[in-house]
């Protein structure tokens, strides 16, 4: 067996080795460590996916500027990877003293007391917290609120004739959902929405301070209202928990869920809209033909996962792994999108085959003790949340080409800025058993 290499990758702009790379496996075809953010990965991630390719089951990648990274692009590689917590550490608060404080990835990797970022029995235990607090919400209940949440985004906008789809449904549907779930009125969800949307888009490090206090305003808030009054909510059923989260504890895994819950929801109700609305097969399917919004998602789930590339881990010792030696405390990922769309195991491109592609086995999910512990639920907001609004605006249309999208850049996630649509107008109808008819038929 080979030694652990002593050097590492330099920055791209030669000045030093990255933060947080210790060892290069390899040397770069290249010469330079390939980009996980900016324009032109965010523009097409699959190509950059292609190009590392080269360098086997794992590759070094820059997550962040002069933040290194290696990243798993081979399935199995990934699998024996997540299922294996005797080597590999979700903590990252070692590698976190070699990051600057600043970087912009530390929201997604710095650690906090969490489900995330813990191992074994403390793992466990907090994530028994959040399971158990959502096996407790009947799936005919979580469906009523998602139609009910649903209907009121759509009449917000539906006499328009015109909506931006993510920013105005498929952003909010989630955090509205999630304020409900954690017990606080619908009064209080567009407080949740401008602290969040401040948090992804603030311009400035000031906005983006001013979103994260707003947020946590609102999380101290949901708490002080549950202490005076429990209810039937997530927030109630973590503070009683018998595994008895501390004040803290249960701050930590209430802003962890929304957190981990509501990007990817997003993103998982954006990406199949997208694909829903540019694919015949699906958009006859909005007047009978074959495709369903099941198969649109898992579409996605295959072939672009709305977390591309997360599962942050870190070895306890040095390992020689799938042809590479990565040294203690050094960050490795998993490229979701890569594995899952590797030559030979994937349902290629991005339709969904003659008989749709729910069928395979994916990590859209992650794998493992930390893969999504929730994804039923997720998978019935997403359902539920196509149905009703393709149900209501049954000729809805993209404004702009499917190729003219945008994404936002970052390394973590798949996720649409905007997706322009058009439809004819609708307005509720007082008088009849359904709450909508078309304007254009009165
Ligand atoms: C109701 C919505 C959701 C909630 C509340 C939620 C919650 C969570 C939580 C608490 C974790 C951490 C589990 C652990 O560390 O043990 C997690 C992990 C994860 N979730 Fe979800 N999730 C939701 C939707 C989704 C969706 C739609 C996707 C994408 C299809 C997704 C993908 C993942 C992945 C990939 C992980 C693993 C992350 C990692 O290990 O770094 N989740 N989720």
């Amino acid at each position: 067996m080979t030694s652990p290499p002593t050097s590492g990758p330099s920055g791209t702009d030669g000045t030093g080795p990255l933060h947080g790379v210790m060892p290069a496996p390899k040397a770069s075809p290249r010469h330079e460590v390939p980009k996980l953010y900016g324009p032109d990965f965010a523009a097409d991630p699959y190509a950059v996916y292609d190009r590392l390719r080269t360098y086997g089951a794992l590759a070094p990648v820059e997550i962040a500027p002069g933040v290194g990274a290696m990243l798993v692009i081979d399935y199995r590689a990934a699998l024996d990877l997540l299922h294996d917590p005797v080597t590999w550490s979700k903590d990252s608060r070692t590698w976190q003293e070699t990051v600057p404080a600043d970087s912009p990835v530390m929201p997604m990797i710095g650690w906090r007391p969490n489900v995330l970022f813990s191992d074994g029995e403390e793992h466990e235990r907090y994530r028994k917290v959040i399971t158990d607090g959502f096996d407790r919400i009947p799936p005919q209940d979580l469906r009523a609120l998602v139609v009910e949440t649903a209907d009121a985004l759509i009449a917000r906008f539906g006499a328009d004739g015109e909506a931006d789809l993510i920013g105005q449904y498929a952003r909010v549907l989630p955090l509205m959902l999630f304020n409900r779930l954690f017990g606080l009125p619908d009064s209080y969800g567009d407080r949740l929405i401008s602290a969040i949307a401040g948090m992804l888009e603030g311009n400035t490090p000031e906005e983006a301070a001013e979103a994260s206090a707003a947020f946590e305003g609102y999380v101290g808030e949901l708490i002080a209202a549950k202490k005076q009054a429990r209810g039937q909510d997530l927030t109630s059923w973590f503070m009683d928990h018998p595994a008895e989260l501390s004040d803290e504890e249960v701050i930590h895994q209430i802003v962890l869920t929304m957190g981990a819950g509501h990007e990817p929801t997003t993103n998982l109700i954006g990406n199949a809209l997208a694909r829903m609305l540019t694919d015949d097969r699906y958009y006859s399917t909005l007047s009978g033909g074959a495709l369903t919004p099941r198969d649109a998602i898992h579409d996605v789930l295959q072939n672009e996962p709305p977390m591309a590339n997360y599962s942050t881990h870190f070895p306890k010792r040095d390992v020689y792994f799938h042809g590479n030696w990565i040294r203690t405390g050094q960050l490795v990922l998993v490229s979701y999108a890569a594995a899952n769309t590797q030559r030979g195991r994937a349902h290629a491109g991005t339709g969904a085959g003659a008989g749709g592609s729910g069928g395979g086995a994916h990590l859209a999910w992650s794998a493992g003790p930390h893969s999504c512990p929730v994804r039923r639920s997720a998978l019935l907001i997403t359902t539920t949340a196509i149905e009703r609004l393709t149900a209501w605006l049954s000729d809805i249309e993209l404004t702009v080409p499917h190729g003219r999208l945008a994404y936002r850049p970052g390394p973590f996630h798949r996720a649409l800025t905007r997706l322009p649509a058009r439809f004819t107008p609708i307005s509720p109808d007082q008088a009849g058993a359904t709450p909508w008819e078309s304007t254009a038929n009165r």
